[in-house]
Protein backbone atom coordinates (compact mmCIF):
# COMPACT_ATOMS: atom_id res chain seq x y z
CA UNK A 1 0.00 0.00 0.00
CA UNK A 2 1.13 3.35 -0.57
CA UNK A 3 0.92 6.75 0.94
CA UNK A 4 0.26 10.15 -0.15
CA UNK A 5 0.66 12.88 2.34
CA UNK A 6 -0.55 16.27 1.51
CA UNK A 7 0.60 19.14 3.65
CA UNK A 8 3.55 18.65 5.63
CA UNK A 9 3.32 20.76 8.58
CA UNK A 10 3.59 19.21 11.84
CA UNK A 11 0.81 16.67 11.60
CA UNK A 12 1.76 15.87 7.59
CA UNK A 13 5.34 15.34 8.33
CA UNK A 14 4.82 13.10 11.22
CA UNK A 15 2.61 11.40 10.05
CA UNK A 16 3.94 10.61 6.52
CA UNK A 17 7.38 9.41 8.81
CA UNK A 18 5.47 7.42 11.07
CA UNK A 19 3.73 5.38 8.45
CA UNK A 20 7.42 5.00 6.66
CA UNK A 21 9.03 3.82 9.73
CA UNK A 22 6.44 1.28 9.63
CA UNK A 23 7.12 0.27 6.66
CA UNK A 24 4.86 2.01 4.18
CA UNK A 25 6.14 3.56 1.07
CA UNK A 26 5.38 7.49 1.53
CA UNK A 27 5.00 10.57 -0.91
CA UNK A 28 5.10 13.56 1.06
CA UNK A 29 3.76 16.54 -0.87
CA UNK A 30 3.56 20.08 0.01
CA UNK A 31 2.74 23.32 -1.95
CA UNK A 32 5.44 25.03 -0.21
CA UNK A 33 8.68 24.15 -2.80
CA UNK A 34 10.81 25.52 -0.12
CA UNK A 35 9.79 23.35 2.22
CA UNK A 36 9.85 20.08 0.05
CA UNK A 37 13.56 21.13 -1.22
CA UNK A 38 14.38 21.30 2.35
CA UNK A 39 12.54 17.84 3.00
CA UNK A 40 14.09 16.21 -0.03
CA UNK A 41 17.67 17.21 1.59
CA UNK A 42 16.69 16.13 4.49
CA UNK A 43 16.62 19.44 6.74
CA UNK A 44 13.73 18.99 8.97
CA UNK A 45 11.77 22.36 8.95
CA UNK A 46 10.43 22.53 12.23
CA UNK A 47 12.50 21.61 15.57
CA UNK A 48 10.40 18.36 16.41
CA UNK A 49 12.69 16.16 18.98
CA UNK A 50 13.58 12.84 16.86
CA UNK A 51 12.02 14.17 13.77
CA UNK A 52 15.65 15.12 11.88
CA UNK A 53 16.89 11.60 12.00
CA UNK A 54 13.70 9.78 11.48
CA UNK A 55 13.74 11.88 8.15
CA UNK A 56 17.19 11.47 7.27
CA UNK A 57 17.26 7.31 8.11
CA UNK A 58 13.67 6.82 5.78
CA UNK A 59 15.55 9.13 3.09
CA UNK A 60 18.38 6.85 3.17
CA UNK A 61 16.28 3.82 2.89
CA UNK A 62 13.85 5.34 0.35
CA UNK A 63 10.72 4.93 2.62
CA UNK A 64 9.97 8.54 1.82
CA UNK A 65 10.20 10.38 -0.76
CA UNK A 66 8.97 14.40 -1.34
CA UNK A 67 7.39 15.41 -4.26
CA UNK A 68 6.92 18.95 -6.01
CA UNK A 69 3.92 17.70 -7.86
CA UNK A 70 0.14 16.98 -5.77
CA UNK A 71 -1.05 15.01 -9.44
CA UNK A 72 1.99 12.63 -9.19
CA UNK A 73 1.59 12.66 -5.51
CA UNK A 74 -2.19 11.56 -5.98
CA UNK A 75 -1.43 9.08 -8.83
CA UNK A 76 1.08 7.29 -7.44
CA UNK A 77 -0.70 6.65 -3.93
CA UNK A 78 -3.74 4.02 -2.79
CA UNK A 79 -4.41 6.37 0.28
CA UNK A 80 -4.16 9.83 0.63
CA UNK A 81 -4.33 11.91 4.15
CA UNK A 82 -4.57 15.50 3.86
CA UNK A 83 -2.96 16.97 6.67
CA UNK A 84 -3.05 20.83 4.96
CA UNK A 85 -4.17 23.76 7.50
CA UNK A 86 -6.93 24.74 8.64
CA UNK A 87 -6.61 28.71 9.52
CA UNK A 88 -9.65 30.92 11.44
CA UNK A 89 -11.20 33.11 9.32
CA UNK A 90 -12.03 36.57 11.09
CA UNK A 91 -15.33 34.93 12.16
CA UNK A 92 -14.14 32.26 13.64
CA UNK A 93 -14.96 29.93 11.25
CA UNK A 94 -12.72 27.38 9.96
CA UNK A 95 -11.62 28.41 6.14
CA UNK A 96 -11.04 24.59 4.79
CA UNK A 97 -10.38 26.72 1.38
CA UNK A 98 -7.34 24.38 1.18
CA UNK A 99 -9.35 21.31 2.03
CA UNK A 100 -11.15 21.93 -0.90
CA UNK A 101 -8.94 22.53 -3.34
CA UNK A 102 -7.07 19.10 -2.55
CA UNK A 103 -10.26 17.24 -2.74
CA UNK A 104 -10.98 19.10 -5.82
CA UNK A 105 -7.41 17.90 -7.49
CA UNK A 106 -7.48 14.66 -6.21
CA UNK A 107 -11.06 14.05 -8.16
CA UNK A 108 -9.74 15.56 -11.23
CA UNK A 109 -6.28 12.99 -11.03
CA UNK A 110 -8.45 9.70 -9.45
CA UNK A 111 -6.69 7.10 -11.23
CA UNK A 112 -8.45 3.85 -9.50
CA UNK A 113 -9.99 3.08 -5.95
CA UNK A 114 -8.74 5.27 -3.55
CA UNK A 115 -9.17 6.44 -0.31
CA UNK A 116 -8.91 9.29 1.09
CA UNK A 117 -8.75 10.65 5.20
CA UNK A 118 -8.95 13.59 6.57
CA UNK A 119 -6.18 14.32 9.52
CA UNK A 120 -6.20 18.07 9.84
CA UNK A 121 -8.92 18.96 12.64
CA UNK A 122 -12.20 20.22 10.97
CA UNK A 123 -15.54 20.41 11.72
CA UNK A 124 -18.38 17.99 11.65
CA UNK A 125 -19.65 16.98 8.20
CA UNK A 126 -16.12 17.98 6.34
CA UNK A 127 -15.73 14.20 5.08
CA UNK A 128 -19.46 15.04 3.43
CA UNK A 129 -18.64 18.08 1.63
CA UNK A 130 -14.99 16.30 0.77
CA UNK A 131 -16.68 13.28 -0.62
CA UNK A 132 -19.69 15.71 -2.38
CA UNK A 133 -16.51 17.78 -4.41
CA UNK A 134 -15.08 14.47 -4.63
CA UNK A 135 -18.13 13.05 -6.78
CA UNK A 136 -19.05 16.63 -9.01
CA UNK A 137 -15.01 17.32 -10.23
CA UNK A 138 -14.50 13.47 -11.03
CA UNK A 139 -14.75 12.96 -14.47
CA UNK A 140 -14.90 8.90 -14.59
CA UNK A 141 -16.99 6.55 -12.61
CA UNK A 142 -13.69 5.37 -10.12
CA UNK A 143 -14.56 4.17 -6.64
CA UNK A 144 -13.26 5.67 -4.02
CA UNK A 145 -13.78 6.47 -0.10
CA UNK A 146 -13.58 9.27 2.37
CA UNK A 147 -12.51 8.72 6.24
CA UNK A 148 -11.67 10.59 9.07
CA UNK A 149 -8.76 9.60 11.15
CA UNK A 150 -7.81 12.66 13.21
CA UNK A 151 -4.33 13.44 14.84
CA UNK A 152 -3.68 13.34 18.51
CA UNK A 153 -0.18 14.23 18.41
CA UNK A 154 1.31 16.90 20.83
CA UNK A 155 4.02 19.21 19.34
CA UNK A 156 7.07 18.53 21.65
CA UNK A 157 6.63 14.78 21.61
CA UNK A 158 5.07 14.40 18.40
CA UNK A 159 6.79 11.10 17.43
CA UNK A 160 6.43 9.42 20.48
CA UNK A 161 2.95 10.12 20.60
CA UNK A 162 2.29 8.74 17.01
CA UNK A 163 3.85 5.58 17.99
CA UNK A 164 2.36 5.08 21.21
CA UNK A 165 -1.41 6.98 20.82
CA UNK A 166 -3.97 6.56 23.67
CA UNK A 167 -6.19 5.67 20.97
CA UNK A 168 -6.63 5.67 17.33
CA UNK A 169 -10.15 6.91 15.95
CA UNK A 170 -11.20 5.93 12.82
CA UNK A 171 -14.16 7.35 10.82
CA UNK A 172 -15.70 5.12 8.27
CA UNK A 173 -18.87 4.68 6.17
CA UNK A 174 -17.73 0.95 4.07
CA UNK A 175 -15.65 -2.20 5.36
CA UNK A 176 -12.74 -1.73 2.36
CA UNK A 177 -12.20 1.65 3.77
CA UNK A 178 -12.05 0.46 7.65
CA UNK A 179 -9.87 -2.84 6.50
CA UNK A 180 -7.39 -0.31 4.91
CA UNK A 181 -7.16 1.88 8.06
CA UNK A 182 -6.65 -1.04 10.45
CA UNK A 183 -4.04 -2.25 8.01
CA UNK A 184 -1.90 1.05 8.14
CA UNK A 185 -2.18 0.94 12.19
CA UNK A 186 -1.53 -3.09 12.81
CA UNK A 187 1.38 -2.50 14.59
CA UNK A 188 0.18 0.56 16.49
CA UNK A 189 -0.64 -0.79 19.85
CA UNK A 190 -3.63 1.49 21.13
CA UNK A 191 -6.87 1.16 21.25
CA UNK A 192 -8.89 1.44 18.00
CA UNK A 193 -12.09 3.25 18.15
CA UNK A 194 -14.44 2.56 14.91
CA UNK A 195 -17.09 4.97 14.37
CA UNK A 196 -18.99 6.73 11.83
CA UNK A 197 -17.19 9.43 10.13
CA UNK A 198 -19.40 12.61 11.98
CA UNK A 199 -18.41 11.15 15.27
CA UNK A 200 -14.57 11.13 14.48
CA UNK A 201 -14.91 14.36 13.57
CA UNK A 202 -16.57 15.65 16.38
CA UNK A 203 -14.36 13.33 18.80
CA UNK A 204 -11.24 15.80 17.70
CA UNK A 205 -12.76 18.93 18.23
CA UNK A 206 -14.60 17.97 21.24
CA UNK A 207 -11.01 16.50 23.15
CA UNK A 208 -9.23 19.72 21.92
CA UNK A 209 -12.27 22.24 23.32
CA UNK A 210 -12.03 19.74 26.44
CA UNK A 211 -8.58 19.98 26.81
CA UNK A 212 -8.62 23.95 26.58
CA UNK A 213 -11.69 24.10 29.08
CA UNK A 214 -9.33 22.06 31.73
CA UNK A 215 -6.74 24.45 31.66
CA UNK A 216 -9.24 27.32 32.25
CA UNK A 217 -10.94 26.21 34.54
CA UNK A 218 -8.03 25.65 36.76
CA UNK A 219 -6.66 28.91 35.90
CA UNK A 220 -10.16 30.54 36.87
CA UNK A 221 -9.78 28.32 40.23
CA UNK A 222 -5.43 29.53 40.17
CA UNK A 223 -7.04 33.28 40.53
CA UNK A 224 -9.29 32.25 43.31
CA UNK A 225 -6.11 30.63 45.29
CA UNK A 226 -4.36 33.80 44.95
CA UNK A 227 -7.09 36.01 46.37
CA UNK A 228 -7.27 33.26 49.17
CA UNK A 229 -3.99 32.50 49.91
CA UNK A 230 -4.35 28.88 48.66
CA UNK A 231 -1.99 27.04 46.75
CA UNK A 232 -2.90 26.18 43.22
CA UNK A 233 -1.34 23.46 42.97
CA UNK A 234 -1.55 21.57 45.70
CA UNK A 235 -5.44 21.91 44.63
CA UNK A 236 -4.42 20.17 41.23
CA UNK A 237 -3.39 17.53 42.91
CA UNK A 238 -5.93 16.75 45.42
CA UNK A 239 -8.10 17.06 42.43
CA UNK A 240 -6.03 14.96 40.34
CA UNK A 241 -6.25 11.93 42.53
CA UNK A 242 -9.68 11.39 41.46
CA UNK A 243 -9.72 9.52 38.79
CA UNK A 244 -12.60 11.08 36.98
CA UNK A 245 -10.27 14.29 36.65
CA UNK A 246 -7.22 13.55 36.05
CA UNK A 247 -3.96 15.15 37.39
CA UNK A 248 -3.23 16.29 33.61
CA UNK A 249 -3.51 19.28 31.91
CA UNK A 250 -4.21 21.08 35.53
CA UNK A 251 -1.58 22.86 35.20
CA UNK A 252 -2.14 26.84 35.88
CA UNK A 253 -0.11 29.27 34.08
CA UNK A 254 0.27 32.20 31.08
CA UNK A 255 -2.56 29.80 29.97
CA UNK A 256 -2.77 28.14 26.70
CA UNK A 257 -1.49 28.82 23.11
CA UNK A 258 -0.47 27.14 19.90
CA UNK A 259 -1.68 26.07 16.62
CA UNK A 260 -4.61 24.41 17.49
CA UNK A 261 -6.46 25.05 21.35
CA UNK A 262 -6.59 28.82 20.38
CA UNK A 263 -8.28 27.69 16.75
CA UNK A 264 -10.06 24.59 18.07
CA UNK A 265 -11.92 26.02 20.50
CA UNK A 266 -13.02 29.56 18.57
CA UNK A 267 -14.00 27.07 15.48
CA UNK A 268 -15.87 24.65 17.86
CA UNK A 269 -17.72 27.66 19.04
CA UNK A 270 -18.59 28.54 15.96
CA UNK A 271 -19.94 24.85 14.75
CA UNK A 272 -22.27 25.09 17.70
CA UNK A 273 -23.32 28.59 17.34
CA UNK A 274 -24.01 27.21 13.49
CA UNK A 275 -26.84 24.75 14.52
CA UNK A 276 -28.21 26.96 16.66
CA UNK A 277 -26.60 25.78 20.06
CA UNK A 278 -25.44 27.46 23.08
CA UNK A 279 -21.90 27.06 23.42
CA UNK A 280 -20.91 30.12 25.35
CA UNK A 281 -19.22 27.94 27.70
CA UNK A 282 -16.40 28.30 24.73
CA UNK A 283 -16.21 31.86 25.45
CA UNK A 284 -15.88 31.66 28.96
CA UNK A 285 -13.03 29.37 28.45
CA UNK A 286 -11.43 32.15 25.55
CA UNK A 287 -11.81 34.78 28.04
CA UNK A 288 -10.42 33.33 31.18
CA UNK A 289 -7.05 32.19 28.57
CA UNK A 290 -7.09 35.52 27.37
CA UNK A 291 -7.01 37.18 30.91
CA UNK A 292 -3.97 35.71 31.87
CA UNK A 293 -1.93 38.16 29.75
CA UNK A 294 -3.72 40.58 32.42
CA UNK A 295 -2.71 39.06 35.03
CA UNK A 296 1.35 38.87 34.42
CA UNK A 297 1.21 42.47 33.60
CA UNK A 298 -0.96 43.16 36.91
CA UNK A 299 2.07 40.92 38.65
CA UNK A 300 5.04 42.61 36.85
CA UNK A 301 3.44 45.98 38.16
CA UNK A 302 2.65 44.73 41.42
CA UNK A 303 6.60 44.06 42.16
CA UNK A 304 8.14 46.71 39.74
CA UNK A 305 5.68 49.72 40.42
CA UNK A 306 5.95 51.04 36.44
CA UNK A 307 7.31 49.12 33.71
CA UNK A 308 8.57 52.45 31.99
CA UNK A 309 12.00 51.48 30.98
CA UNK A 310 12.43 48.86 33.53
CA UNK A 311 14.54 45.94 31.82
CA UNK A 312 12.86 42.71 31.74
CA UNK A 313 14.57 39.09 31.07
CA UNK A 314 12.06 36.73 29.53
CA UNK A 315 12.60 33.13 29.35
CA UNK A 316 11.00 31.40 27.16
CA UNK A 317 9.29 32.29 23.97
CA UNK A 318 7.66 29.00 22.50
CA UNK A 319 4.20 27.95 23.52
CA UNK A 320 5.33 25.20 24.91
CA UNK A 321 8.79 23.39 25.40
CA UNK A 322 10.49 20.75 23.04
CA UNK A 323 9.38 23.03 20.08
CA UNK A 324 10.66 26.16 18.68
CA UNK A 325 6.62 27.19 17.31
CA UNK A 326 5.67 30.30 18.64
CA UNK A 327 2.11 30.28 16.90
CA UNK A 328 -0.37 32.01 19.14
CA UNK A 329 2.25 32.00 21.66
CA UNK A 330 1.32 33.67 25.24
CA UNK A 331 5.22 35.51 24.79
CA UNK A 332 3.69 37.12 21.53
CA UNK A 333 1.20 38.80 23.95
CA UNK A 334 3.12 39.95 26.81
CA UNK A 335 5.87 41.17 24.70
CA UNK A 336 3.65 43.12 22.61
CA UNK A 337 2.13 44.64 25.84
CA UNK A 338 5.69 44.64 27.27
CA UNK A 339 6.43 47.35 24.61
CA UNK A 340 3.26 49.44 24.89
CA UNK A 341 4.37 50.40 28.69
CA UNK A 342 8.20 51.09 27.49
CA UNK A 343 9.85 47.96 28.95
CA UNK A 344 13.10 46.52 27.33
CA UNK A 345 13.30 43.51 26.92
CA UNK A 346 15.90 40.64 26.70
CA UNK A 347 15.01 37.83 26.05
CA UNK A 348 16.01 34.06 25.81
CA UNK A 349 14.70 30.58 24.44
CA UNK A 350 16.58 27.70 23.32
CA UNK A 351 15.03 27.24 20.41
CA UNK A 352 12.18 29.27 19.18
CA UNK A 353 14.37 32.79 18.59
CA UNK A 354 14.90 33.00 15.28
CA UNK A 355 11.05 32.49 14.65
CA UNK A 356 10.64 35.55 17.33
CA UNK A 357 12.95 37.51 15.47
CA UNK A 358 10.95 37.61 12.17
CA UNK A 359 7.95 39.20 14.77
CA UNK A 360 10.20 41.22 17.27
CA UNK A 361 13.45 42.22 15.43
CA UNK A 362 13.97 45.05 17.69
CA UNK A 363 14.19 43.52 21.06
CA UNK A 364 17.15 42.04 22.82
CA UNK A 365 18.22 38.14 22.62
CA UNK A 366 20.90 36.72 24.46
CA UNK A 367 22.81 33.48 24.60
CA UNK A 368 21.88 31.70 27.11
CA UNK A 369 20.01 31.98 29.99
CA UNK A 370 22.24 33.84 32.22
CA UNK A 371 23.23 36.97 29.47
CA UNK A 372 20.17 38.40 29.42
CA UNK A 373 19.11 38.81 33.18
CA UNK A 374 22.14 41.24 33.72
CA UNK A 375 20.70 44.45 35.06
CA UNK A 376 17.47 43.58 35.20
CA UNK A 377 14.25 44.47 37.18
CA UNK A 378 12.76 41.25 36.93
CA UNK A 379 12.46 37.87 35.38
CA UNK A 380 9.36 37.03 33.46
CA UNK A 381 9.31 32.74 33.05
CA UNK A 382 7.04 32.26 30.11
CA UNK A 383 7.70 28.78 28.91
CA UNK A 384 8.57 25.57 31.65
CA UNK A 385 11.96 24.39 29.46
CA UNK A 386 13.70 21.79 31.20
CA UNK A 387 16.88 23.78 31.38
CA UNK A 388 15.14 26.96 33.21
CA UNK A 389 14.14 24.55 36.17
CA UNK A 390 18.03 23.82 37.52
CA UNK A 391 19.76 27.09 37.97
CA UNK A 392 21.96 28.82 39.93
CA UNK A 393 19.88 31.18 41.96
CA UNK A 394 23.30 32.83 43.45
CA UNK A 395 24.50 33.43 39.69
CA UNK A 396 21.07 34.85 38.97
CA UNK A 397 20.50 37.49 41.94
CA UNK A 398 24.48 38.56 41.40
CA UNK A 399 23.46 39.37 37.92
CA UNK A 400 19.90 41.13 37.90
CA UNK A 401 19.56 44.34 39.46
CA UNK A 402 16.56 43.97 41.32
CA UNK A 403 15.59 40.46 42.34
CA UNK A 404 12.21 39.59 41.06
CA UNK A 405 10.73 36.47 39.67
CA UNK A 406 7.58 36.55 37.94
CA UNK A 407 6.52 32.68 37.46
CA UNK A 408 3.89 32.21 34.46
CA UNK A 409 4.65 28.13 34.94
CA UNK A 410 5.33 27.76 38.12
CA UNK A 411 8.53 26.11 37.42
CA UNK A 412 10.29 26.78 41.30
CA UNK A 413 9.38 26.06 45.42
CA UNK A 414 8.75 29.10 47.08
CA UNK A 415 11.35 27.87 49.71
CA UNK A 416 13.68 27.60 47.15
CA UNK A 417 14.11 30.92 45.86
CA UNK A 418 13.05 32.86 49.28
CA UNK A 419 16.50 31.63 50.50
CA UNK A 420 18.41 33.19 48.17
CA UNK A 421 15.90 36.38 48.43
CA UNK A 422 13.97 36.65 45.58
CA UNK A 423 10.40 38.12 45.83
CA UNK A 424 8.75 35.50 43.81
CA UNK A 425 5.71 35.86 42.08
CA UNK A 426 4.23 32.37 40.98
CA UNK A 427 0.76 31.71 39.63
CA UNK A 428 -2.08 30.66 41.58
CA UNK A 429 -0.21 30.19 44.86
CA UNK A 430 1.50 33.38 47.15
CA UNK A 431 5.23 33.79 47.89
CA UNK A 432 5.44 36.14 50.25
CA UNK A 433 9.05 37.28 51.27
C1 LIG B 1 -2.83 19.77 21.38
C2 LIG B 1 -3.41 18.47 21.93
O1 LIG B 1 -2.87 18.20 23.23
C3 LIG B 1 -3.12 17.29 20.99
O2 LIG B 1 -3.73 16.13 21.47
C4 LIG B 1 -3.63 17.63 19.61
O3 LIG B 1 -3.34 16.62 18.67
C5 LIG B 1 -3.02 18.94 19.12
O4 LIG B 1 -3.33 19.99 20.06
C6 LIG B 1 -3.61 19.24 17.77
O5 LIG B 1 -4.83 19.39 17.67
O6 LIG B 1 -2.88 19.20 16.76
P1 LIG B 1 -0.36 20.89 21.34
O7 LIG B 1 -1.10 22.15 21.03
O8 LIG B 1 0.76 20.47 20.47
O9 LIG B 1 -1.40 19.63 21.34
O10 LIG B 1 0.22 20.96 22.82
P2 LIG B 1 -0.36 20.73 24.30
O11 LIG B 1 0.61 19.92 25.04
O12 LIG B 1 -1.75 20.24 24.27
O13 LIG B 1 -0.33 22.22 24.90
C7 LIG B 1 -1.20 23.24 24.41
C8 LIG B 1 -1.08 24.48 25.27
O14 LIG B 1 -1.68 24.29 26.55
C9 LIG B 1 0.36 24.92 25.55
O15 LIG B 1 0.45 26.32 25.41
C10 LIG B 1 0.59 24.51 26.98
O16 LIG B 1 1.54 25.30 27.64
C11 LIG B 1 -0.80 24.72 27.58
N1 LIG B 1 -1.06 23.92 28.79
C12 LIG B 1 -1.10 22.56 28.72
C13 LIG B 1 -1.29 24.56 29.99
O17 LIG B 1 -1.28 25.80 30.09
N2 LIG B 1 -1.55 23.82 31.12
C14 LIG B 1 -1.60 22.47 31.08
O18 LIG B 1 -1.86 21.85 32.13
C15 LIG B 1 -1.35 21.83 29.86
Amino acid sequence: MKIGIIGTGYVGLTTALTFAKLGFKVYGNDKDKEKIEKLKNGICPIYEPGLDELLKEMLETNQIEFLEDIVQTIKLSDVIFICVGTPTNPDGSPDLSQVEEVSRIIAENLNGYKLIVEKSTVPVQTAQWIKRTIKLYSHRDIEFDVASNPEFLREGSALKDAFNPDRIVIGVESERAKEILLKLYEKINAPKIIVDINTAEIIKHASNAFLAMKISFINMVADLCEKTGADIKKVAEGMGYDKRIGREFLNAGIGYGGSCFPKDVRAFYYIGSSYGLDFSLLLAVENINNSRIDRIIEKLKKALWNLNNKKIAIWGLSFKPNTDDIREAPSIKVVNRLLKENATISAYDPKAMNNFKKLFPNIMYGNDKYEVLKNANALLILTEWDEFKNVDFGKMRELMRTPIIVDGRNIFECEEVRKYNFEYYPMGRSCIV
